[in-house]
């Protein structure tokens, strides 16, 4: 039995953030017809943390992981990072573990990839300036996830602390096609010009006024992840034509979708799946909120490790 170890560089190398969409839509799409196995994530509390194990089957494609992440307040102070997580790939048909590899990058990877679904689906065929909220890691992926979809043009960064925002503009700046990028002066200023707006941040009170959106304007949260939480204003969900990564899993996490009192139009997957029609109509206001599910991890874990052997990436352990 053998297993391949992939870094952080090694799964960034094996998967485009288009592939990485791809593979997290065939996610989606399977979960919402029931072919998914993805039990709740376990949480177990030590003395000094959170541990939160992951599990997902997909029926259909075969895809098969858990993922495991440890969130310990305490880490930094060891030089260690408060959320790390890693993830094991198995064989659907044997158990046997396939590869083990860097969480963290794949975690980016696939929560950009959801966001990059849902503007594929939701945002007009025309959208091309962005208001991007928060100027961390996840930010920066929903960003790269939008520009595999849509040609984006313009981007204004909103981040209360002013040096992560400018380090985020300088990174982008130099990226291949990169958008015009400025430090918003305010959320409204960002709002008025957005035809896409971005949030990924760790506020646990609305970002923005709903009421500042244009009419026609797409906006995915991926930030809440608690019934406290609240990056989205009810004002926005009113607005909005709402859609999930999974109602269950909004229900019961997203403090945008319950404080708000979101009525769910759809899950993205029957979207992927024509069972609920994408973009209705140019004024259309929609919301897709994902909280992050299991399946998107295994699924992506799948594809990184498909094009991880093609390309001899990792390293191969002989384990018996
Ligand atoms: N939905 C998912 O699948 C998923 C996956 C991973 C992480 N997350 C969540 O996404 C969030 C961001 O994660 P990250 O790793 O990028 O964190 P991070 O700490 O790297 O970045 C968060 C950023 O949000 C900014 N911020 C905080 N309050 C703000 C406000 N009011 N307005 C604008 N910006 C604000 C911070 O200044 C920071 O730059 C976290 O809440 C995390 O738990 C969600």
């Amino acid at each position: 039995m053998h297993i391949r170890i992939l870094t952080a560089a090694d799964v960034r190398a094996a998967l485009s953030m288009t592939a990485a969409i791809d593979a997290v839509g065939r996610a989606y799409a399977q979960l919402s017809t029931g072919k998914a196995t993805m039990p709740l994530r376990s949480r177990f509390h030590t003395q000094k943390g959170v541990t939160l194990l992951m599990p997902a089957h997909l029926h259909d494609s075969g895809d098969f992981a858990v993922k495991i992440v440890s969130v310990y307040a305490d880490n930094p102070k060891l030089g260690l990072p408060t959320v790390a997580a890693t993830v094991l790939a198995l064989d659907p048909q044997t158990g046997m573990p396939l590869a083990l590899m860097e969480g963290d990058s794949l975690t980016a990877l696939r929560t950009g990839a959801a966001g990059g679904v849902a503007a594929r689906y939701l945002a007009r065929a025309d959208a091309g300036n962005v208001a991007l909220f928060g100027a961390g890691v996840q930010a920066r992926a929903q960003l790269q996830a939008a520009m595999a979809v849509r040609k984006i043009r313009r981007v204004w960064i909103v981040d209360p602390f002013e040096s992560a925002a400018r380090r985020l503009a300088d990174d982008i700046a130099g990226w291949t096609d990169a958008p015009a990028v400025s430090l918003a002066e305010s959320p409204q200023s960002a709002l008025v010009q957005a035809d896409i707006v971005l949030a990924a941040t760790t506020t646990t009170t609305p970002l923005f006024d709903g009421n500042d959106l244009k009419p026609g304007t797409h906006v995915t949260g991926v930030g809440s992840f608690t019934p406290q939480m609240q990056e989205i204003d009810a004002t926005t969900i009113r607005r909005a034509r709402v859609v999930v990564d999974q109602r269950d899993a909004a229900m019961a996490e997203a403090g945008d979708i319950i404080a708000g009192k979101a009525v769910i139009d759809a899950e993205i997957g029957e979207i992927i799946n024509g069972d609920k029609p994408g973009r209705q109509s140019d004024d259309e206001i929609t919301f897709f909120k994902s909280v992050g599910l299991a399946v998107q991890d295994a699924v992506t874990a799948g594809a990184v490790l498909k094009s991880a052997e093609e390309k001899g990436l990792g390293t191969v352990i002989q384990m018996s």
